[in-house]
């Protein structure tokens, strides 16, 4: 079964992860490809990204699709907002006709403990224990993913991670995230799910 997890977020809004499983073949044809991937398997990525819309919503119109200057894919009548994410052999995507959204799917691997100084501060750091936490690659991946999310959820780039996006208060058990967004003052709830090496967070807002 390539669905890997799905969940329907509200009345208007769906989340898919796929497991990739097929070859190109199964994609091509009945997807479009939207930019020039010349790597094979980071084109199988963003072919099962785009199957992943129309998977959730059939009538998805992938010939409207747009992408900007700062690389987001968009429909310009907004008919759905959508965001999508890939990874290893995952990809994962979040459509809503009404809300903005933004995915993020990581496989978490120990590099991110080393530009953690990068994207989070020192009191997101304490916050979040990530020095002492069981498993602070886990731990530091989640944090990356949330600011991804955060970061598609926005789609006009020009974002500093640290400084923009501020993220406090786990709640593990409904595993939300809360964050302030001073770009443009928004109080969002960050979703995620840890699966067994796999991260997943996204937002939906606005
Ligand atoms: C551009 C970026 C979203 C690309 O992500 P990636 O590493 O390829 O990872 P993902 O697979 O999760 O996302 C790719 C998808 O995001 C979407 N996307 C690309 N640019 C986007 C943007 N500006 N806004 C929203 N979504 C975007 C696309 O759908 C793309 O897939 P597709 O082309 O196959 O459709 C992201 O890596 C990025 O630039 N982040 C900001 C990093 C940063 O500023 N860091 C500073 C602190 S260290």
């Amino acid at each position: 079964m390539p669905v890997f997890f799905q969940q329907q977020i509200n009345e208007h809004t769906r989340l898919g992860v796929w497991k990739i499983e097929e070859t190109e073949a199964f994609f091509q044809g009945n997807v479009p490809q939207h930019r020039e991937v010349t790597h094979p398997h980071k084109r199988l990525q963003h072919l099962a990204g785009r199957f992943l819309l129309q998977f959730l919503f059939p009538d998805f119109p992938y010939g409207l699709i747009q992408i900007a200057d700062t690389k987001k894919p968009f429909l310009p009548n907004e008919q759905y907002h959508f965001s999508i994410s890939h990874c290893g052999d995952y990809a994962a995507a979040i459509v809503s006709r009404h809300q903005r959204v933004g995915i993020d799917v990581e496989i978490p691997v120990e590099k991110v403990l080393r530009i953690q100084d990068k994207f989070l501060t020192q009191e997101e750091r304490q916050i979040f224990n990530i020095q002492y936490s069981l498993d602070s690659t886990k731990m530091a991946t989640l944090l990356w993913s949330s600011k991804e999310a955060v970061f598609k959820w926005y789609g006009d780039g020009g974002v500093d991670f640290r400084n923009h996006i501020h993220l406090s208060n786990q709640q593990a058990d409904i595993e939300t995230i809360d964050c302030v967004f001073s770009k443009n003052n928004s109080s969002l709830a960050i979703h995620y799910r840890q699966f067994d090496g796999l991260v997943l967070a996204w937002v939906v807002s606005g």
